[in-house]
This record gives C-alpha cells, structure tokens and sequence, in this order.
C-alpha cells in the first residue's frame, strides 16, 4: 500500500524511482577524502557532493579517459596532472601524439621535448638494462609495427644481429652495463646483416634481405630518428617535473609508436629499477593521449605498466575518443575511468558491457555537455554500493563558456518526444572558435557572431545560425560541411539547407 503511494507521489521522477532501492551515487566517505592526499574533481550531480579522486583504496592508480572530441578529456588530464604535482609533487610526462599539449607545458614552465630535425633517440640504448633484456623489448616493438611476426626465420635473423652488435662493443648480453658506456645502433646492426648477404654462404638469401629491408625503413638518412646516438636522454625525464614528448614532428604513425613504446619501455624499467616508495602519493604519471595502437597491441608495455604500476606508485593515463581503442585488458584493469561524451551506439554498448553500468548513466553519457563525466571506481574490496556515479562537471582552473546550437526549429513534434534525434549540440568556445577558423571565418565575423549568440545567452537555433553565417558571407558548400562536422545525417542537413 503504502509503497503504491509513494510510487504515485513521485509518478512525475520517473528516473528517479530507482532510489527507492538502491542508492544512485557512493556514499561520501568514499567520495570525500583528505585534501592533503586527493585530487578535487568536481562535484556530483545528484548530491551536490564534492568528489575528490584517491587511488588509496583503488586496485591501482591507473585511469581511463573517453569521450568524444571535444568532450574535455585533454582538459581533464591537465587538470588532474597539475593538482597531482601540488599534492603529490608527481612527475609527469606526456607522450604527445598530436603536439596538442606543449602550449600548456611550455606556460606551465615544464620541459618540453620536441622530435625536430636533430633530435634522436637510440633504440638500442640501454638505461641501465640488460642487453638481451633491451634485444626482446626492440623485437616486440618490431612485432607490433611490422610483419615480422611471420617470417619467424627473418625474426631469428634480426635477434641475433641485435645481440651481435652489443657483443662486438664489447657489451656482456646478460650483465648490466657499465655506466657511460655507448652503445651500437641499428645502423650497426644492418651492416651486421648487409655483411652476412655479402659473404654470400646464407642459405636463405631472400631472408636476409628481407630482414634488412624492414630495419631500413627506420635508418633511411633524414628519418633516422631512432637508428644514430641519443640526443635526448630519457633516463632523467622520469624525475623532471612535467615533461612533453612532442611526437608531432615524427614523420608517420609508425614513428610516432616506435617512440611511444620506447619510451613507455624505458619507463618501464626506470619504475622496476626504482622499486617501492615509502611515500605517499603518486611517484609518476604517464599520459598517453590518442595513441591507438599502443593501447590497443596487447604486447604493449601500456599493459604490462597497467598490471605492475600500483607497487611503484606509478600511474598510466590512457585518453582515447573511441573507446575500444583502448585494449579491454587495460580498460578492464583500470582503477578509474572517467566516461565524458560518448554519441556512437556501438561505443556506449563496449562501454556499459565493460563496466556494467546501469540504464540510467547510460543514457546521462549520452546527453553530456562539455567536461561532464561519469566516473566509475573499482575497489580493493567489494563494497555494496553504485560504483559509477555522475559529476556535474569536471572543475578545473578554466570557465567554460558553453555555446548551444539548437535543432528544435527543425524537429518535428513527434521526433522531439521521440528523442531519438539529439536536439541541441553544445560547443565550449574556443572549440567553437576553432571550428569557426577552421572553415575560413573571418576574424571580424566569428566576434560578430559570438556577441549575437551572447546576447541570446549563448544560444542559437541553428536556422538563425546558419542565417548568420550567410550573413557573414560564408558559401552553401561550408555551411554543409559545418553541419557535416557536427554529424549531422544528410537527410536532417537538407531538411535544414532547405529551410
Ligand atoms: N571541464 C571543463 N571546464 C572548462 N572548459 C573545458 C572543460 N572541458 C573542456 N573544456 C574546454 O573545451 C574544449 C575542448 O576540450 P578538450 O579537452 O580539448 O577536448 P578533447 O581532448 O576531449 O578533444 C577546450 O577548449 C577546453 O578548454
Ligand atoms: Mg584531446
């Protein structure tokens, strides 16, 4: 009876119904933690409470990111990498695919290493590690880029060269090196190859050749980024305050991973040597931002970090706007994922299978606004509560200015019930902004703009939008490729163009 009415009471919060049974956020003792050994986040959307992040009692540091571009994940990372350095002192280094964070490392008064003509990096280097150790690190990031793991006769090949150019500087394979001491190069290594086809006694001479012809893809003259003596010397960047690697420069993807996994190798080793910590806190954090392969290849070392990185205090950031990017090993590992705006069906669908979140939040990813974000937290112990829970926004240093294009002029009734169409797209503004330059708006224009949308607080339907454009003497052609970029489907853009 008395459930009946209650039920009644509230018929007009529908989604709020499921309270009854199950409380929708983490109680705040576990939201809330001491602000000398937390990151403050934001505040959550039901209760209003202040979430502070704390890996003390998750099953380890790490943390996911996803959301569509533009939804704030880079934002986020900033955001969280700065607090870490106040509260844990944590070192930070960026393995930056696009450059898009040097700017904010730069006027942060980091360090920053940008790849440019000059710059190397020795694959072959050893910091401190064994030389066979280095030789399988070197093979398996062979066998992530390349077809190598096929040929496992040109795999032999490669090996042994590799070891053989260590040995003939008069490096002991299975003893750490001496300090100081240089070590070969691919270069040394193709020549060891190129000598053996030479001599001609190889029974397998196509092997051979092969094997060359794949390592000189990294070593031609102009390209040998990671086939001469280092420049940059990795070692130290662990301890550096934050550091960027601007792989921007690099010339393909190929590189750019090359890079990634030398590094995350590098670090690797540099977290084992270090070993445990008394302190408190977070030792080091690594972000590594939009780069899809290394996080994807499940022999990445981004794994290997994922599984060992909580007994060095030692924290992985993986940022990705397409969710299964990202190996379901490290998804599946993490100790915090923060979800922000996810649209794809297909990615909500990874999403909520991996982390088994309810209806509700589901359907909140997929109405975000810029920096919303659900968070989901995995426990050292299992506890009795939602483990996924909303943030109103993440808080950072920043005011967002939210700019809204509304689609309801151009719906009819019943597609607004339906709800199947979103009806109103939001942009922070210098995302905006950009967008804005991006399909050649003058300057005079896009301030003309924003002060009419300003003046409609920040809101505008799209066909006055696309008035305005007009106005602005922007052709039909961008204007199509402008809604294009919001993903609009063709069908709803000549139901707009023709209005
Ligand atoms: N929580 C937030 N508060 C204020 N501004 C934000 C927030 N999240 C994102 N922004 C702004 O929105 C824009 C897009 O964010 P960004 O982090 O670059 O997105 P992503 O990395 O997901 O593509 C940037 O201009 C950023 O400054
Ligand atoms: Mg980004």
């Amino acid at each position: 009876m008395s459930l009946l009415k209650l039920q009644h009471i509230m018929s007009s919060q529908i989604a709020k119904r499921a309270f009854l049974t199950r409380p929708p956020e983490p109680p705040a003792e576990v939201l809330i933690n001491d602000p000398l050994q937390s990151i403050f986040v934001g505040t959550t959307k039901i209760f209003k409470i202040p979430f502070s992040w704390s890996f003390a009692n998750l099953t380890n540091p790490h943390i996911s990111v996803v959301g569509i571009t533009g939804a704030g994940k880079s934002y986020f990372v900033k955001t969280l990498l700065i607090r870490a350095s106040y509260i844990w002192n944590t070192n930070a280094i960026i393995i930056d695919w696009a450059g898009e964070y040097k700017a904010w490392v730069k006027q942060t008064g980091g360090t920053v290493v940008a790849f440019a003509k000059g710059d190397y990096l020795n694959i072959l280097d050893l910091a401190g590690m064994k030389p066979l150790d280095r030789v399988k690190q070197i093979m398996n990031s062979l066998d992530i880029l390349t077809d190598i793991g096929t040929y496992p006769e040109q795999k032999r090949l490669t090996e042994e060269a590799i070891e053989q150019s260590y040995i003939n500087l008069g490096f002991r394979v299975s003893e750490k090196p001496q300090q100081g001491k240089d070590a070969p190069t691919l270069k040394n290594v193709i020549a060891l190859l190129e000598e053996k086809l030479q001599e001609g006694t190889y029974e397998y001479p196509a092997e051979l050749e092969n094997s060359v012809y794949r390592l000189r893809q990294f070593a031609r003259e102009g390209e040998d980024y990671f086939a001469r003596k280092s420049t940059l010397d990795l070692a130290r960047i662990v301890d550096s305050g934050l550091v960027d690697i601007d792989l921007s420069a690099l010339p393909d993807e190929r590189f750019r991973t090359l890079a990634a996994l030398f590094i995350l190798q590098t670090l690797k080793e540099k977290m084992r040597t270090q070993g445990f910590s008394e302190t408190k806190g977070l030792k080091a954090l690594v972000v590594l931002d939009e780069a899809w392969k290394v996080a994807s290849d499940e022999k990445s070392d981004a794994i290997t970090i994922v599984r060992e990185g909580r007994k060095y205090q030692f924290g992985l950031i993986v940022a990705s706007q397409n969710p299964t990017d990202i190996n379901e090993a490290i998804f599946s590992n993490v100790g915090t994922s923060f979800i922000l705006r996810i649209r794809f069906e297909k990615f909500l669908n990874y999403l909520q299978g991996s982390l088994n979140f309810s209806n509700f939040i589901r359907s909140e990813i997929s109405n975000f606004g810029v920096g919303q974000a659900a968070v989901e937290m995995a426990f050292q112990t299992a506890l009795r509560f939602p483990q996924t829970f909303v943030l109103e926004r993440i808080h950072g240093e920043e005011p967002l200015y939210v700019y809204t294009i509304d689609l309801s002029d151009v719906l009819t009734q019943s597609e607004l019930s339906a709800g199947l169409i979103q009806r109103d797209y939001q942009f922070e503004k210098e995302e905006l902004k950009n967008k804005f330059i991006e399909f050649n708006i003058s300057t005079e224009n896009i301030d003309l703009l924003f002060s009419r949308m300003d003046s409609q607080g920040r809101s505008m339907k799209v066909v006055d939008f696309l008035h305005e454009l007009r106005d602005s003497g922007v052709p039909n052609s961008i204007v199509v490729s402008f809604l294009k970029s919001m993903s609009l489907d063709d069908l709803l853009i000549t139901r707009i163009i023709s209005k």
